[in-house]
């Protein structure tokens, strides 16, 4: 592999040759700068789900013999993990498809509880997943969908977030992290803020909305603890956290464990089962109904174990260096500013993730030609139409940033934009 552009990070820099080459999939020639939408894979993912179909596998839950007792528990460790990697318990932790799944099946499992008039209260950052299986319960049940207002910053007007709340808003759900801007969301004062507001005239019980973060983008760039969050619900998934696709993790309050009506139903999730009914088995076997993805779990849970390795290392400590992504994202974003015409946004706190246009260019056609130069970004609404129309009608250019990227990345994405636009613009 060819050395490295120095990046103003001398004393990362072994470290950071190290980090490079525990991913396999950066051996392609290639700035990969699409990290939002899907990591590289870590070699400990790859390891560990290796060694797990080589040692002979079982299903889980549904052998009697020593070989899926070791199954059981190998899922039952990776469980843990995933659990632990958010400060959670394993009897919180859902083992889900995806993060898309993973929403769908909390909206899915409060519907009946809304009524006409009820409100569900969304953030102005959600990407389709967060808002679609909302938007579609709210229509079955008469409820009305509100988005909290956003300042033009680009940041969340916390104050007129809280003073949407009342006593009909039944359901919050919120990103951490944008995945088109890198906006920071502040969950912790925002739930703190709405769990001590005064008891709504005229609401009979006590005032307390579920609320539900959407990890997916957060979980590979900030340390979360779903106790400092205060959420009821957190979802986030292993592809953009450096392991395998097919696999996310959907952590419940232990009410909502109790009393979530599950979205999937079949083998593995019924405790018994008469001629027209069933009782579902308890706790998080109840939303995994089928055969589990054992081997993608344990590369998930190998993937949050190595984040969570970096985030208490010496070299990706705060307050010994800056978080190096941000470093690189602080780089990314003045040397766009050096190219004409360019529209970057770069909302205060914002971490990971750079949206930009170039004035008078498709995004599509750029993202095209960057990709022939071998510069890997994502352009378009980013399944995030809400958002990104008040951004642009066209979309934006995404560069998203993990660990393993470098000012040779970054370098690499600016110097071709600038050939691009020379070539496009007449
Ligand atoms: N949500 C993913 C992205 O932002 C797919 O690209």
């Amino acid at each position: 592999m060819p050395s490295r552009i120095d990046d103003g990070r001398d004393d990362m820099m072994n470290d950071f040759e190290n980090i490079r080459v525990q991913f396999p999939g950066l051996r392609r020639d290639v700035a990969y700068l699409d990290n939002a939408a899907t990591t590289q894979i870590h070699q400990s993912a790859i390891d560990a789900m290796h060694a797990y179909r080589l040692g002979g596998r079982s299903n889980v839950g549904r052998g009697l013999y020593p070989l899926a007792g070791e199954t059981i528990q190998q899922y039952d460790d990776a469980r843990s993990n995933v659990a632990h990697f958010v400060g959670a318990d394993s009897e919180r932790c859902v083992f889900t498809k995806s993060v898309t799944e993973g929403l769908n099946m909390i909206a899915f499992g409060l519907r009946d509880r809304l009524q006409p008039g009820d409100e569900i209260l969304l953030s102005p950052f959600e990407h389709h997943a967060n808002i679609l299986p909302w938007r579609r319960i709210a229509k079955e049940r008469g409820v009305i969908v509100k988005t909290m207002p956003m300042l033009a910053d680009f940041t969340l007007d916390l104050d007129g977030a809280i003073a949407m709340m009342d006593s009909r808003t039944r359901i919050v759900a919120m990103t951490m992290m944008s995945n088109v801007l890198g906006t920071v969301l502040p969950i912790a004062d925002f739930t703190r803020a709405v769990r001590t507001l005064p008891l709504p005239r005229g609401s009979k019980e006590g005032f307390a909305p579920i609320i539900i973060v959407d990890a997916a983008q957060a979980a590979a760039h900030l340390p979360i603890n779903i106790a400092d969050l205060g959420a009821d619900a957190l979802v986030f998934g292993s592809h953009k956290c450096y392991g395998p696709a097919g696999i996310a993790a959907m952590i419940l309050s232990p009410s909502l464990i109790d009393s979530l009506e599950p979205m999937i139903v079949g083998g593995g999730m019924v405790d018994s089962i008469t001629a027209d009914d069933a009782v579902w088995k308890a706790g998080v076997e109840k939303f995994e109904g089928g055969s589990p993805n054992v081997e993608s779990a344990i590369g998930f849970a190998a993937a949050a174990k190595w984040i969570q390795g970096q985030h208490h290392s010496q070299w990706c400590h705060p307050r010994e260096y800056g978080d190096p992504v941000n470093v690189l994202r602080r780089r990314l974003i003045t040397d766009l500013r050096s190219i004409p015409d360019v529209t970057v946004f770069d909302p205060p706190g914002a971490v990971g993730i750079v949206s930009f246009m170039i004035d008078g260019m498709h995004p599509h056609d750029i993202a095209d030609m960057l990709g022939q130069r071998g510069v890997c970004v994502r352009a378009g609404n980013h399944c995030a139409v809400p958002l990104v129309e008040k951004l642009s009608s066209y979309g934006t250019l995404r560069a998203s940033l993990a660990m393993y990227n470098d000012a040779q990345d970054v370098e690499a994405l600016v110097s071709n934009l600038k050939v691009i636009v020379k070539k496009l613009k007449v």
